[in-house]
């Protein structure tokens, strides 16, 4: 197993990637529709596999999990760091924008930072910025762990963009588990995904547009169809991000210039690299050789 004591051990001094966090293998299906829209930039994406799942854990617990993640990649070397992880998003994105990048000092580990320009984005705000248009009816439903639900930060965050949309919130705890062991397409799923659609659909019948507000929901995407009604457009968040962060780059330039081009991807992850590599594939769609960072 490859092991790394610290994330700035990995880049050369010219390589300045984007880093993609997540708290485990759910953000690949983020990484793998950003990297198709943009393969020119490098890319690090850390999971946080040892600490897995955030969604039931406190806002202060998923606080300092992420913020402890993204301070190592900035000093990988990124200047610019997706939240590719809804829980993390939630409850810990406001508090790192507005409370920790602007003091966010160099050489916890010897990092090489040596400016105030570096930025933090979420999943949330690519998503609720679009999510209206794709409803006739006005009411659309957010499945989320629980924590992603609790937050509220949907609900919030859609009243600003789509004020007359009626939002509907179901928390699915079982459906990352049901993922992350390996059980999204096994009969006993049907199960978790049939009881949780209904429990939404229960809220409102008008529902015609589910969002899937978490990385790992994908996976369930054939049977979250069977169980929604007919007709329903469900959505997943990989190619909304995408376009997202391909726009920012465009309005940002500054933060563009500073991203590397060579096409290079690494993957860390806090936990077995065996499990990583083995696991990843299944989100990624290709082949991972993942490197293990000591938190
Ligand atoms: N990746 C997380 C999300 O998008 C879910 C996994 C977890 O609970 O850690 O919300």
């Amino acid at each position: 197993m490859r092991r790394l004591r610290e994330s700035h051990q990995l880049m050369s001094e010219k390589v300045q990637p984007i880093g993609v966090f997540d708290s485990g293998y759910g953000g690949l299906t983020v990484l793998r529709e950003i990297v198709r829209k943009l393969p020119q930039y490098d890319y690090v994406y850390l999971g946080d596999n040892a600490r897995t799942p955030y969604g039931t854990r406190s806002f202060d617990t998923v606080y300092h999990y992420t913020l402890e993640c993204v301070q190592h990649l900035f000093d990988a070397g990124c200047r610019l760091v997706v939240l590719a992880c809804n829980t993390a998003s939630a409850k810990a994105l406001r508090n790192i924008q507005q409370l920790d990048l602007p003091t966010l000092v160099p050489g916890r580990t010897g990092a090489r930072l040596d400016g105030p320009d570096r930025r933090v984005l979420g999943v949330i705000r690519p998503t609720t910025e679009v999510i209206g248009k794709y409803s006739k009816t006005g009411n659309v439903g957010i499945l989320a762990t629980r924590g992603t639900i609790t937050s509220e930060s949907y609900v919030v965050e859609i009243e600003k963009f789509f004020p007359a949309l009626n939002v509907f919130q179901e928390a699915c705890p079982m459906w990352v588990p049901l993922v992350e062991n390996g059980e999204y397409a096994s009969p006993g799923a049907d199960y978790f995904v049939k009881q949780h659609i209904d429990r939404l659909m229960a809220q409102s019948s008008d529902i015609d547009t589910l969002l899937l507000a978490c990385t790992h929901y994908p996976l369930l995407l054939d049977k979250i169809r069977q169980a929604a009604p007919a007709n329903m457009t469900i959505l997943t968040q990989g190619g909304i991000v995408a376009d997202s962060l391909a726009e920012y780059l465009i309005r940002h330039p500054e933060i563009d210039a500073q991203c590397s081009k060579y096409g290079q991807r690494t993957f860390l992850t806090t936990d077995s690299t065996e499990d990583f590599d083995r696991q990843a594939t299944i989100f990624y769609g290709q082949p991972v050789q993942s490197i293990h960072l000591a938190l």
